[in-house]
């Protein structure tokens, strides 16, 4: 039997790329994707380019017993590659509180159900272009944002 992963944002740009990948690759993929900033027709698309359909479950990661329902339907889901998030940084940086609760909440949900549903693996993509610039390169450490954050998110309201 094919191993399972969940992409979330899978009909997104990066996303719809990685799922060709990994059915190439034997996997089989399930896909959570809101359309927010694609199209259904991408699982059209997939199929074309791969020969194989992908599972499409159109759902917000910011739903939690939604996701929930999914892990419980599609069981056995070896790991999550999550691509489900806003990125546009103009736009960021006007809706500040938008982009934390997209970006933030949906991660954290999919962390709480992941050992619920037995999933021990996880790939977050992000390129931090809405976290503003760091004084380092690379980032190791998460530990200065929530005060930086908090700051920045003090001066824009
Ligand atoms: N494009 C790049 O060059 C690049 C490089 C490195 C990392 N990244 C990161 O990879 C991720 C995806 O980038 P992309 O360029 O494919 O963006 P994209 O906008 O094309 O894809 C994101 C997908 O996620 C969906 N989505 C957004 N919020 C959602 C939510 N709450 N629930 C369900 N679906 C949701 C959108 O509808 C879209 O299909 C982002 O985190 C981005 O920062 C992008």
């Amino acid at each position: 039997m094919k191993e399972r992963i969940l992409v979330t944002g899978g009909t997104g740009y990066i996303g719809s790329h990685t799922v060709v990948e990994l059915q190439n690759s034997g996997y089989e993929v399930i896909i959570i994707d809101n359309l927010s900033n694609s199209n259904a027709d991408v699982v059209d698309n997939i199929e074309k380019v791969s020969g194989i359909r992908p599972v499409f479950e159109k759902l917000d990661c910011l739903d939690f017993d939604g996701l929930d329902a999914v892990f419980n339907k599609y069981k056995g889901i070896k790991a999550i590659i999550h691509f489900a998030a806003s990125k546009a940084v103009g736009e960021s940086v006007e809706k500040p509180l938008l982009y934390y609760r997209n970006n933030l909440v949906s991660l954290i949900n999919l962390l709480e159900l992941m050992p619920k549903h037995g999933i021990e693996g996880i790939v977050f993509s992000s390129s931090c272009t809405v976290y503003g610039e760091p004084d380092e390169l690379p980032v190791l450490l998460l530990m200065e944002i929530p005060n930086r954050l908090m700051k920045r998110l003090l001066e824009i309201q």
